[in-house]
């Protein structure tokens, strides 16, 4: 083999191996803050601290059976597709996935004078 040649190869295993990393590292490890902001036409995004709330719950409290983060994918995959499905283009607290799963968790516990999130509209909607 010539030396050009074995560069190149060893080039591109080593390309392979970083790229088989980053994958892996992605799809281990759930995201830290996601900013939820297909609405934000209408209404600011919501910045949702995602791994402070893995510290307390279960991925099924949210992502209803998913386990994994393999398992877990976007709500948008589902909702707002399929007419049978909450839409998250509904405003209201009991049609609105979000305001379904988001709110009446931090109203309960805020009724039982728990540590809990926003139940303000700002208190969610503020990312600029
Ligand atoms: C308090 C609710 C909640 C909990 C608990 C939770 N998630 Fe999530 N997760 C969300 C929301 C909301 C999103 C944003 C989804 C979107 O943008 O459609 C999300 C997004 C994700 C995404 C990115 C999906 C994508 O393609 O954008 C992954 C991966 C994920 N969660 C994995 C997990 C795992 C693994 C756990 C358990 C360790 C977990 N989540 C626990 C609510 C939660
Ligand atoms: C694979 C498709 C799928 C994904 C992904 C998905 N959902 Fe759902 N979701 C459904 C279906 C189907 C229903 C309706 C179930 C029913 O009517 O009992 C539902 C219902 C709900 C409800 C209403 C439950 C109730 O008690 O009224 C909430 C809230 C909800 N989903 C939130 C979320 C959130 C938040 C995410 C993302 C973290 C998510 N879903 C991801 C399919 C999905
Ligand atoms: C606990 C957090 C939380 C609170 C409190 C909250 N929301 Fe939301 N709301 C969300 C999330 C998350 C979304 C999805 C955002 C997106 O997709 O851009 C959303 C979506 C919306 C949407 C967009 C619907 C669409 O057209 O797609 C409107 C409008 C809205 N909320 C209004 C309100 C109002 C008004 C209040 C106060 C009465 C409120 N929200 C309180 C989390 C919250
Ligand atoms: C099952 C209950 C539960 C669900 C579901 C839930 N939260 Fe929370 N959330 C909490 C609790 C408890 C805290 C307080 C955590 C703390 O301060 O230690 C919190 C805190 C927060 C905070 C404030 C974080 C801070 O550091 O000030 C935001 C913002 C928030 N939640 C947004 C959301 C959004 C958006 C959703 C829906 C996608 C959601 N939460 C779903 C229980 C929940």
């Amino acid at each position: 083999m010539n030396r050009k040649l074995a560069v190149t190869l060893i080039a591109l295993v080593v390309a392979v191996a970083f790229a088989g990393t980053m994958t892996f590292a992605f799809a281990g490890t759930p995201p830290e803050t996601i900013v939820i902001d297909k609405a934000k036409d209408k209404k600011l995004g919501v910045t949702f601290p995602h791994k402070e709330h893995t510290e307390t719950y279960s991925c099924e409290t949210c992502h209803h059976t998913a386990k994994t983060p393999e398992e877990a994918v976007s709500c948008f995959v589902c909702h707002g597709v399929k007419p049978d499905i909450p839409d998250p283009s509904q405003m209201s607290s009991k049609k609105n996935p979000f305001h379904i799963l988001c709110k009446t968790c931090h109203s309960d516990l805020k009724k039982q004078k728990k540590d809990t999130g926003p139940t303000k509209c700002s208190g969610c909607h503020n990312a600029e």
